[in-house]
């Protein structure tokens, strides 16, 4: 939400798409958010046996924690790394090991497909109807609660449904 109330040129796609009964370019918006807005930074693993990792040798019960966020950041991998650009994700797939907020291996999420699919459903019903705009110029920063990421200043945004309505998002995982 706060990212397209900040790109609305991404929203006003997303809005004809949904209007054509399509969602190609809204799955692509989960894809890149969770992709510059990971819930998680890392995830965690122990080492049962002895490994070699980046030519790095490590020992059996070692931790070691695979960064989300740095992966998400590659130039090499995802050239303007910094830039929120849903289309990427039409351009390419989204990469088992180079696209990982849901983790990875036989421990990756359990809820992954169904979290997509349900901000599949919430983005096309809110914005079927809805256009939503920032409160303020700067962009926002990503701040944390517990170990989750969530947008810094809450993502405060107006909801044009008719009548404009404010409303606080708590978006709980982020955004
Ligand atoms: C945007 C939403 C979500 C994100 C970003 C997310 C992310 C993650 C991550 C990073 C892990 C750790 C995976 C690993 O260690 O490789 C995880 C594990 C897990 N998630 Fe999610 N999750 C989300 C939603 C959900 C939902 C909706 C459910 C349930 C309906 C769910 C159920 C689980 C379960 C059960 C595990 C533990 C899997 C295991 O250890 O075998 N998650 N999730």
């Amino acid at each position: 939400m706060e990212r397209l109330a900040r790109h609305p040129d991404h929203q006003a796609r997303l809005i004809e798409e949904i209007h054509a009964g399509q969602h190609e370019f809204c799955d692509a918006v989960v894809k890149e958010t969770l992709l510059l807005r990971p819930v998680l930074s890392l995830v965690g693993r122990r080492l049962k046996a002895p490994m070699q990792i980046g030519g790095v040798s490590l020992p059996a019960g070692v931790t070691v924690a695979p960064s989300i966020y740095l992966m998400h950041r590659r130039a090499d991998i995802y050239p303007d790394p910094g830039r929120f650009r849903p289309e990427r994700f039409l351009e390419q797939r989204a990469g088992t090991y180079t696209w990982i907020p849901f983790g990875g291996g036989v421990r990756r999420c359990l809820g992954a497909a169904f979290a997509e699919y349900e901000m599949r459903i919430v983005l096309s019903t809110l914005f079927d109807s809805c256009t939503v705009q920032p409160t303020n110029e700067r962009s926002e920063p990503v701040g944390r609660r517990g170990i989750t990421h969530v947008p810094g200043r809450g993502a405060t945004a107006v909801f044009g449904c008719g009548v404009a309505v404010l409303l606080r998002l708590v978006l709980v995982g982020g955004c």
